[in-house]
């Protein structure tokens, strides 16, 4: 057993329901790990004093310790592309995405990608993600390989897409698409902590035969998840109704091939009437927003206020490569800059909620990683108030814990992400 001790703190839901309580935060707080790499116990160091008296222990001094970060959408063979500027959606994909992703053909490209990106999201404090990967099954092993050896909680899914893409970019047919689905859900679901998501790329790119594959796919395998995106940009959205007359919205068409239910996750839903927040919150799907990627591709502002007046499941993603930053930290803030920019709907800790529990639960794994509940996961993060330069000039003053919180995530970045750790072990930072 170790135990961790700093500024511990966690979330046990959202701040925005469950009031501050939500909000459990030690000044003097220990992290208590066993020998498996999972919580024994969290809680103020006084009071668990007899149990830490039997363990080794790390003392972080006036670091913050938090459960790692999860980001519900990453593309995994964008990194080499992230913030491409210039042009919007459909625009940005053929000039910068499509071409860029056929690099992934070429599995020993795919393999060291693979190492990079995880070793760049744990620089950046995440330690679990969903990933889309290429439509190249050989690729896709590769990545569900590097996050098996780093024995971390991943989701992901072969880019699955069979029209409307330029020539010369791979694409499946229907059959193809179910066929190695099903030879990939085979191999890594359930692998250590792998999981599967069946990954359409949207419906613009994929044939109602496909979408009705996915949803057979979805069927057979009940602990599967599903992701796509959903009304990113208003020129997809008309292409989306001219390709599916008669379905409805963007959403519905979804819906119509019984895509739609608590096991899928969809990114953006920037361009949604109240009907579509309705719908979703219905079917309990989860809306990921992206804001970074959203105001680099000029897609639009993610509506906080009524998603949570729907009272719709949400999460949080970078979408590297349309976004600039792996680190989730730079990401809520840019999720409260919407917020601000709209009607409100997001304040600081329940964007900690988010990058947290709230990303966990919206993949399926709220008792299993996102908090410091015992038996949990012990994915965490040790954070520098001391980087930025800036922070520590803002945290000079004597503020409160939630003022702290929110210095921490608005000036935060990369550089704030001290230590990293997976199930106890250290994987990032300085020995
Ligand atoms: N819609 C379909 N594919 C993509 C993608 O790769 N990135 C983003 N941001 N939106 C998409
Ligand atoms: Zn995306």
């Amino acid at each position: 057993m170790r135990t961790h001790l700093g500024r511990v703190f966690f979330f046990t839901g959202d701040p925005a329901e469950a009031g501050a309580e939500a909000l459990c935060f030690y000044e003097r707080g220990a992290l208590v790990v066993d020998g498996e790499g999972r919580v024994a116990a969290a809680g103020p160091a006084d009071a668990l004093s007899g149990m830490i008296g039997a363990t080794e222990v790390t003392d972080h001094g006036d670091a913050y310790i938090c459960p790692g970060f999860v980001d519900c959408h990453i593309h995994f063979p964008q990194a080499v592309s992230a913030a491409s500027f210039g042009g919007k959606l459909l625009d940005w994909l053929s000039r910068h995405i499509y071409r860029n992703e056929e690099a992934f053909a070429d599995r020993a490209f795919a393999q060291s990608q693979a190492e990079g990106l995880f070793s760049a999201m744990l620089a950046s404090g995440t330690t679990s993600a969903a990933l889309y990967g290429s439509v190249h099954e050989a690729a896709v092993d590769e990545l569900f390989s590097v996050a098996l050896s780093r024995n971390q909680r991943v989701c992901a899914g072969k880019m699955l897409m069979d029209r409307n893409l330029p020539e010369g970019v791979t694409r499946d047919t229907p059959e193809s698409a179910t066929a190695a689905t099903e030879r990939l859900i085979g191999r890594w679901h359930g692998k250590g902590r792998l999981c599967y998501a069946v990954s359409p790329r949207f419906a613009v790119a994929a044939s109602d035969k496909l979408l009705q594959a996915c949803g057979e796919i979805l069927a057979r395998h009940p602990n599967v998840l599903c992701q796509t995106h959903v009304s990113e940009n208003p020129d997809e959205a008309a292409l989306v109704a001219r390709l599916f007359p008669g379905s409805g919205s963007y959403l519905s068409v979804y819906q119509s091939f019984e895509l739609l239910g608590p096991r899928t996750v969809l990114g953006h839903a920037i361009h949604f009437t109240e009907e579509d927040f309705a719908l979703a919150a219905q079917t309990g799907a989860v809306l990921v927003s992206c804001p970074d990627a959203n105001f680099l591709l000029g897609s639009g502002v993610f509506d906080w206020a009524a998603a949570r007046k729907a009272g719709v499941r949400l999460g949080l993603g970078s979408d590297v490569g349309a976004g600039s930053s792996l680190c989730m930290l730079a990401i809520a803030r840019e999720a409260l800059k919407a917020s601000m920019m709209g009607k409100g709907g997001l304040d600081v800790l329940s964007a900690w909620y988010l990058i947290t529990l709230g990303n966990a639960r919206a993949l399926g794994w709220g008792e299993r990683i996102g908090s410091f509940a015992p038996s949990r996961e012990a994915d965490f993060v040790v954070l520098s108030p001391e980087k930025p330069p800036l922070l520590p000039l803002r945290m000079a003053q004597a503020l409160s814990v939630p003022e702290r919180l929110a210095a921490l995530l608005l000036l935060g970045n990369e550089a704030t992400v001290h230590k990293t750790f997976i199930l106890g072990r250290q994987v990032q930072g300085p020995a």
